[in-house]
């Protein structure tokens, strides 16, 4: 009880097997070495796997978050760009208390960026914290000490941390924001997902609504964190909700589902990528809608057992109103979840849209 080491550690004979650097993987051996570009404006891009990264616009992309399986081609593929490319980061906070477990936690992190050739580490913890417990001391020594250990060991290597939307412990992840912002190179903010916990009317509403997330960011500086330690967390995906009641002024009724601690949550419904999406939207009931409040598109179709749907989602049109704000407020940049979320086939209307996407990052 309370001895494991958890499931991160890696047995020392596999460790020493890997060797400390494997050979390179890239046709052109320099393609290993560290990006140590300038600090600029971020398009961070967080890639999930599978083959749809070939197709990415690469003019714009500044950093690779990559989440699916190592894929040394990738990797290659990237700093043929000049574009870091970044592990993931996730480590129950129960286990990293301890600072010798904290230490062996980044010890191997770093081993593992050295090994994958990888230029630093984003730091995607969304467990519930206490204001005050032992979890949330530890988790900003936590940042603090992987930002130094990567900085010290890996040449320009950058070092992030997701946050949520908003500081106001949302879904009970209470962080000492401004003792991690200041211990990394800068937060992934995540803009999306704002409806995890409604407190006010069980109705389906947008993913990511304009006032809601500007207010965000709002309350991050207002904290005391620079604007250029942050980073915009776009959705490139909705959530598609069945309505228990739609009336004709498109309020769909949802049922109760509660999220830590509210009563009701977008966890009703389910998400979808942009590219199914696009594929739906032309011939659903209503067609393309636009809410002016919340300043994002949705629509509403019916399933093939006669259930209404209503599906809120981001566009160019929403996510350039949003990314004027970074421009205007001085924000470190942008960047979506996620980049393979859109249809890469070589279909005209598909490639289109997709170009749109993209382009709606940097206005
Ligand atoms: C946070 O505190 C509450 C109330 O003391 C407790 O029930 C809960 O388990 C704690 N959560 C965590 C993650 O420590
Ligand atoms: C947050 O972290 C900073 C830097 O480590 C520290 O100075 C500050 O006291 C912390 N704030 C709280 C509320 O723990
Ligand atoms: C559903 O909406 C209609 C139109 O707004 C309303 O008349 C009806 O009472 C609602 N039904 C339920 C079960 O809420
Ligand atoms: C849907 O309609 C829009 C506007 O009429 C059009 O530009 C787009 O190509 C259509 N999408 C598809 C997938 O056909």
């Amino acid at each position: 009880m309370g001895r494991s080491w958890g499931g991160w550690l890696l047995p020392v004979g596999l460790l020493q097997l890997l060797g400390p650097a494997g050979a390179c993987p890239c046709r052109d051996p320099r393609l290993c070495r560290p990006v140590t570009g300038p600090a600029g404006s971020e398009v961070f891009v967080f890639d999930v796997g599978k083959e749809t990264w070939k197709s990415y616009d690469w003019s714009k992309i500044t950093t690779v978050a990559a989440f699916g399986k190592y894929d040394p081609e990738l990797m290659c593929y990237a700093h043929s760009k000049g574009s870091r490319i970044v592990l993931k980061g996730d480590v129950p906070l129960q286990e990293i208390v301890d600072p010798a477990k904290r230490a062996a936690w980044i010890s191997q992190q770093v081993d593992l960026a050295k090994k994958q050739y990888m230029d630093g580490i984003n730091i995607d913890i969304e467990q519930e914290v206490n204001e005050t417990s032992p979890e949330y001391y530890a988790l900003t020594e936590l940042v603090k000490e992987t930002t130094d250990a990567f900085h010290r060991e890996i040449a320009g290597s950058q070092v992030t941390f997701d946050v949520a939307w908003s500081p106001a412990c949302i879904d009970k992840r209470c962080y000492n924001y401004t003792g991690i912002a200041e211990a990394c190179d800068f937060l992934f903010v995540m803009s999306y997902d704002e409806q995890s916990q409604i407190w006010t009317d069980c109705i389906a509403k947008a993913n990511a609504p304009y006032l809601q997330t500007l207010a965000g960011y709002e309350e991050y500086i207002a904290m005391g964190i620079d604007p250029k330690k942050l980073v915009m967390g776009v959705p490139w995906y909705g959530y598609d909700y069945v309505c228990q009641n739609l009336s004709v002024d498109h309020v769909c009724s949802l049922p109760k589902v509660p999220f830590r601690g509210a009563p009701c949550s977008d966890a009703a419904g389910s998400q979808v990528p942009y590219a199914a999406i696009m594929k739906q939207v032309n011939s659903s009931l209503s067609g393309l809608l636009w809410n002016e409040v919340q300043k994002a598109p949705f629509y509403e179709y019916k399933d093939s057992v006669g259930q209404f749907h209503q599906v809120w989602f981001d566009d160019p049109q929403s996510i350039s109103l949003k990314a004027a704000y970074v421009k205007s407020r001085g924000l470190r940049g942008i960047g979506m979840w996620n980049g393979n979320s859109l249809d890469y086939s070589r279909e005209a209307a598909a490639e289109q849209q997709t170009q749109a996407m993209w382009q709606a990052l940097t206005p």
